[in-house]
Order: structure tokens, then C-alpha cells, then sequence
């Protein structure tokens, strides 16, 4: 069987220059497939509260449901990392309520790791929970949970505070950083920049590894795509074509049949 993917394991592919592969989960399903397919990283994204709970933002996730949705993701895995995402106010407040969050991840549901949002900010609370034992993936760019603060979801620009901020999130110990919603060619300075592995979205083919919303590459979801996602298979068509067939079969008295009789 493949060993188990760790943070050793993706700082050798960065050397390597092998591409790391990241896709978020939520549910048992979805991880298992991501798992069998060879993804390194599954990421228990609080995008939950946009592609699972319908929501319009992803402040409203709490803690609870990331636990209850990284417990169910954790279970179905065998080779990938599970890194559950920190929800909004759940590591803001101080570095000892950010330090009991996250170890509850670590404690309660099998995950390896911890991703929250923010740069130079945050650092001080990366490097608690990293002297912790607690690993942390760093989150810079377009970080969805400040939405209010950047006046929407807009790609990030500023090329001097970027830089700044991986280099201080790496400096405090974070073993990866995602890079949100930036131009690719700040995005592959960064890449250059840092010993840690840099994970893309919306941020150009440069970086060490990619990761996407697993309901946008499987075209579940109804909500707009943004450019940046690839979308690789019609799931909600084929769902939508195999519910109404099935009602159809009901009111028509076609299903159930003998053979699904007792
Ligand atoms: O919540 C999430 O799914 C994320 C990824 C898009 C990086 O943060």
C-alpha cells in the first residue's frame, strides 16, 4: 500500500519538482474517490458553507460542522493528508483560542494539519501552533473569510505585501501556504522565493502544486465559476437526469418491479 502522505512528503516533491495535487472534501463519498485517484492533499475546505450549505460566504462556518465534516473526510482517506481549514473567528480572536481549535482537529477527527487565512497577521498564531506540533498551511491572496474587508472577492495585486507575507508565513513555520487569486508571475516569484511548497488557485500554473473546490472540477454546483476553475466532468446534469427518471418510474408505476420486490 502507498505510504501515507506528510509534510516530509511534500517538501521532498517541491525539491523534486513534482506537481502536488490538493482537491477539497466534505463528505466520505467524495474523499474516498479523491483518495483512490491519487490526490496528495485533501483539504476539508470551509468552502463548505458556499458548496454544501448554500450560503453566499464562508463566515458562517463553525467549528463544529468542520469537525463533523473533517471526522467523515478523515475516515474515508488511507494515503492522502487531511488538512482541516480554521473557520472564521476561530483563530482571530487570540493565539490561545486558535491553539484549542486547532487542536481539536489533531484530536478529534484524524486530521495532520491546519490551513487558516492570512500573512504576516497570523504569524505569531503559526508559530504557536507549529512549536505546538500542530502543522499549518498558510492561506495569502484573495482569503475568502476577509470578503467584507476586500470589498468582494477581487484578485490580489499588491506585489510588495504579498511577498512580505509568504516570507513571514514560512519564517513562522508553516509547512505549505496557499496562494489565492493573484497573477501567476507574483505567484511564481513566490514559488522561487520559499523552501515551502506554494499551492495555487486562481493563481497560475507556476506554483508546486494546485488545489480546487471538489463541486467546480465536478460541475455539482450551480453557482458561477470563476475563470480560474477547470471543470472536468457534469455531475449535476447526471444527477439531475437520473432523479427525474426515477420520478417519472414512480408516477408511471415502472419502479419498484418484481425484481425489487420481496
Ligand atoms: O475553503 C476552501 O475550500 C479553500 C480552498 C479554496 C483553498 O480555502
Amino acid at each position: 500500500m502507498t505510504p501515507r502522505i506528510t509534510i516530509n512528503t511534500l517538501f521532498d516533491m517541491k525539491r523534486k519538482g513534482d506537481k502536488i495535487v490538493s482537491l477539497t472534501a466534505y463528505d466520505y463519498p467524495f474523499a474516498k474517490i479523491a483518495d483512490e485517484s491519487g490526490v496528495h492533499v485533501i483539504l476539508v475546505g470551509d468552502s463548505l458553507g458556499m458548496v454544501v450549505q448554500g450560503d453566499t460566504h464562508t463566515l458562517s462556518v463553525t467549528m463544529d460542522e468542520m469537525i463533523y465534516h473533517t471526522r467523515i473526510v478523515a475516515r474515508a482517506t488511507q494515503h492522502a493528508m487531511v488538512v482541516a481549514d480554521m473557520p472564521f473567528m476561530s483563530y482571530q480572536t487570540s493565539v490561545e483560542t486558535a491553539l484549542a481549535n486547532a487542536g481539536r482537529f489533531l484530536k478529534e477527527t484524524g486530521a495532520a494539519a491546519v490551513k487558516l487565512e492570512g500573512g504576516a497577521a497570523v504569524s505569531a498564531t503559526i508559530k504557536a501552533m507549529t512549536a505546538a506540533g500542530i502543522p499549518v498551511q498558510a492561506h495569502i491572496g484573495l482569503t475568502p473569510q476577509s470578503v467584507h474587508q476586500m470589498g468582494g472577492y477581487r484578485v490580489q495585486r499588491d506585489e510588495a505585501r504579498l511577498l512580505s507575507d509568504a516570507r513571514s508565513v514560512e519564517a513562522a513555520g508553516a509547512f505549505s501556504v496557499v496562494l489565492e487569486g493573484i497573477p501567476a508571475d507574483i505567484a511564481r516569484e513566490i514559488t522561487g522565493t520559499l523552501t515551502i511548497p506554494t499551492i495555487g488557485i486562481g493563481a497560475g500554473p507556476h506554483c508546486d502544486g494546485q488545489v480546487l473546490v471538489i463541486h467546480d472540477l465536478l460541475g455539482i454546483t450551480d453557482r458561477h465559476l470563476p475563470k480560474f476553475v477547470k471543470q472536468y466532468a457534469s455531475l449535476r446534469q447526471q444527477a439531475a437526469i437520473g432523479i427525474k427518471a426515477y420520478v417519472q418510474d414512480v408516477q408511471n408505476n415502472a419502479f419498484p418491479t418484481e425484481a425489487h420486490s420481496y
